[in-house]
């Protein structure tokens, strides 16, 4: 089990991101692997794939499976307002839920590593309108397709003689897929997160906005504490142990403590939309969209989240989806992961 965690902890971590090319380098010399076919993939194909690389944990969400269910309100800006008709720009409070996570299908990942954390959110417009979101700590995500995706983790899946990945399988795909590295360098850069309120978040597509005279604003989102990114020295990360994330969040939003900027960086004219491994260039013009405050955190396992998948093609009127092929490929992924933990008896919101 301790090497299947440890695999698990190589592969997902943030899905992909912990085995970056440092930890591949001087590994042994393969041939190029092939390219990833362009056929569609299933999502029953990918939510298999991160079982078999990452392990099966019945009852629990195949990614972000360590969360917490907290809820929130969100009050949009003038700015909001001024690029997009939706709702959710009003300047009316909006309730949210707010799920917090952990990088990877682990639910005893730990919360001192270098790796993924999430913030889900569910806006629930007036209406009966929703909008999902599933953001993340990088300002990518680890691979540009599905088929690269599915690639990947079957690359990183454990040799059942060795019970380890294969060193030459993996480098090979990842030379010839250079993008599925980079979102592991970012983490490796990072400290680990203080906390779930002390880092960004990214959406990592492309959506375009529309406003009540037709104009359209497209570009990626952050969500930016209000209180400043902050990160554990390596000494304070060993410290604090592999559990402090949930209580931690407890106290800070019983102190007001955990808020959040909806910043959107607007895209200029030749910008990538549409390939989540390539963020805006640095210094494109930010506006603020609205704050999020977290209000409560559930106490315990509970809370309003068991049955949302946080499907971000769940976009209210107004906002609209950039055709990212990963993007696209989220919704089935995440109905098969939430069919799957639901009929299993979910263990965890
Ligand atoms: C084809 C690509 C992808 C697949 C197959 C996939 C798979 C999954 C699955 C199975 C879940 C659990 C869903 C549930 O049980 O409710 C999940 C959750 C999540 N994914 Fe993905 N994912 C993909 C792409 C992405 C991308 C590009 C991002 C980057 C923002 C991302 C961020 C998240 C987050 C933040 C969650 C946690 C949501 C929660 O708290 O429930 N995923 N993903």
């Amino acid at each position: 089990m301790t090497l299947r965690l440890s695999t698990l902890a190589l592969a997902t971590a943030g899905l992909l991101a912990s085995l970056t090319g440092a930890a591949v380098a001087g590994g042994h010399t393969a041939a190029p692997a092939a390219a990833p076919a362009a056929a569609p993939v299933s999502p029953v194909a990918l939510v298999d794939q991160f079982e078999a690389t990452g392990g099966k944990f019945e009852g629990y969400r195949r990614s972000g499976a360590k969360g917490i269910c907290a809820m929130g309100e969100f009050v949009g800006s003038a700015e909001g307002k001024a690029i997009s008709t939706a709702s959710a720009f009003s300047g009316a409070k909006i309730p949210v839920i707010v799920r917090f996570s952990v990088g990877g299908g682990n639910p005893k990942a730990p919360d001192n590593a270098k790796s993924q954390r999430n913030m889900a959110l569910q806006f629930d417009l007036p209406g009966g309108e929703v909008w999902q979101h599933g953001n993340i700590s990088a300002p990518v995500f680890g691979a540009a397709t599905p088929a690269q995706l599915l690639g990947r983790l079957a690359s990183l899946q454990a040799d059942p003689a060795t019970k380890a990945p294969d060193a030459a399988k993996v480098k090979a795909f990842a030379d010839a897929n250079p993008e599925v590295l980079i979102q592991g360098r970012w983490f490796a850069s990072q400290p680990v997160p203080a906390s779930f309120g002390s880092v960004n978040y990214w959406g990592v597509h492309g959506f375009a906005f529309t406003n009540s005279k037709g104009e359209k604003t497209a570009g990626k989102w952050i969500f930016e504490p209000v209180g400043g990114v902050k990160g554990l020295t390596d000494d304070e990360a060993k410290a604090k142990g592999p559990s402090f994330l949930f209580d931690d969040l407890r106290q800070r939003v019983a102190a007001g403590q955990v808020a959040f900027n909806f910043n959107l960086e607007i895209a200029q004219a030749g910008d990538k939309l549409d390939n989540a491994t390539v963020p805006l260039p640095e210094g494109r013009k930010k506006v603020t969209l609205g704050q999020l405050k977290v209000t409560s955190v559930s106490p315990d396992a509970g809370g309003s989240c068991l049955t949302v998948n946080f499907d971000p093609n769940r976009v209210p009127k107004g906002v609209e989806g950039l055709g990212d092929p990963m993007l696209t490929a989220r919704s089935a992924s995440y109905a098969v992961s939430m069919g799957r933990r639901l009929g299993e008896g979910a263990k965890q919101q």
